[in-house]
């Protein structure tokens, strides 16, 4: 077994044929990369291990595929469960190599942040929303504060600037610290990541960047705002193991675009979780779309798409070289 990270996916060479083990989020962004950069044909997923819907081809449950085809591609396995799939696939005698693809940070999240840390010189980092830590932990800036009503991990005794708060209660009783680059990643609610994102502004220097996670859903179930019956009702409609959440976090994008024109933006779309970059600098040419909150709080999945191009998509590399 090897582990590569997206960086070292260049590396591997599928002579020709690949099968990645993952349909989620990880899975689909190797598979987007294989086929992207390496232009061979990855001609088999195979889909989740506790996956009981009917998969579609080429997904088939692991379970089901003919092991002897499986040894004749490159597996890489790009799922959070890759310890399970690879006993089982070891079970079922599989014996060959097998990758395990290991996101640096939250696809690329961490990744992406110690990039414009980098840019930035930033000193002070602040994340709203840090779950596993798998992004925080993985973020090298100097003094980092973590918030979060629900810490799935525990940090090492002592550790610094960790509340175990929500959002709203730590930027009304947090002392004035401004800091470089801050990420929210909270709750998936337009009300709440706009707030705190208003909040932040408080909290923010005239060179503080924000990056805003989650902000392109990846379907129409995706962009429902109570996560267990979108995913639930995605599974039943369509199937598979698809467990993308976005909620409706896209409206906070609209909201700064018409209320916040001293700042800009651009949405980075590419490999991993779309995100939204923010920076203060003044648009040029400002006019309103919606020109009222309460419009862009009813705006639906399909306005959304139909606006897709107010949300200025553009590659990680040409974010880098907007920011002053
Ligand atoms: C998608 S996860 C964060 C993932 C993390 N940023 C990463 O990249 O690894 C969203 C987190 O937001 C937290 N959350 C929910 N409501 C919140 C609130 N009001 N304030 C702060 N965090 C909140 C949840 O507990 C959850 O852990």
């Amino acid at each position: 077994m090897e582990t590569v990270s997206f960086s070292r996916l260049e590396e591997i060479d599928p002579h020709e044929t690949v099968a990645i083990y993952g349909r989620g989020q990880r899975g689909q962004v190797v598979y987007d990369f294989i086929h992207k950069h390496k232009k061979v044909e990855c001609d088999l997923m195979l889909a989740s291990l506790e996956s009981d819907t009917e998969s579609t081809p080429p997904v088939r449950l692991i379970d089901e595929v003919d092991i002897a085809e499986l040894e004749k591609r490159v597996l890489i396995i790009a799922s959070a469960s890759h310890e399970k799939v690879c006993q089982k696939l070891r079970d079922r005698g599989y014996s060959k190599k097998v990758y395990i693809f290991k996101p640096e940070g939250r696809i690329g999240s961490a990744g992406r942040i110690n990039k414009f840390a980098e840019l930035k010189k930033a000193k002070k980092y602040l994340e709203v929303g840090v779950s596993q830590g798998v992004t925080f932990n993985n973020v090298s800036v100097d003094t980092k504060y973590a918030v979060d009503p629900k810490f799935r991990f525990t940090f090492p005794p002592d550790s610094p600037h960790i509340y175990e708060i929500t959002s709203d209660d730590f930027f009304t009783n947090t002392p004035d610290i401004k800091f470089d680059i801050i990420f929210i990643d909270g709750l998936h609610h337009f009300e709440q990541a706009f707030r705190d994102f208003c909040n932040s502004l408080m909290f923010a220097h005239d060179d503080t960047i924000w990056l805003i996670d989650d902000t392109v859903p990846r379907d129409i179930y995706s962009a429902g705002r109570d996560q267990l019956g979108s995913v639930g009702l995605r599974a039943k409609e369509i199937g598979g193991s698809e467990k993308a959440w976005h909620g409706d976090v896209y409206k906070t994008v609209f909201a700064i675009r018409d209320f916040f024109p001293v700042l800009s933006y651009c949405t980075i779309i590419g490999p991993g979780n779309p995100q939204t970059l923010v920076w203060k600098s003044p648009r040029k040419n400002f006019t309103p779309l919606f020109n009222s909150l309460e419009a862009i709080e009813r705006m639906d999945y399909y306005q959304f798409l139909s606006l897709k191009e107010e949300m200025i998509p553009v590659s990680e590399e040409e974010a880098y070289e907007l920011l002053p």
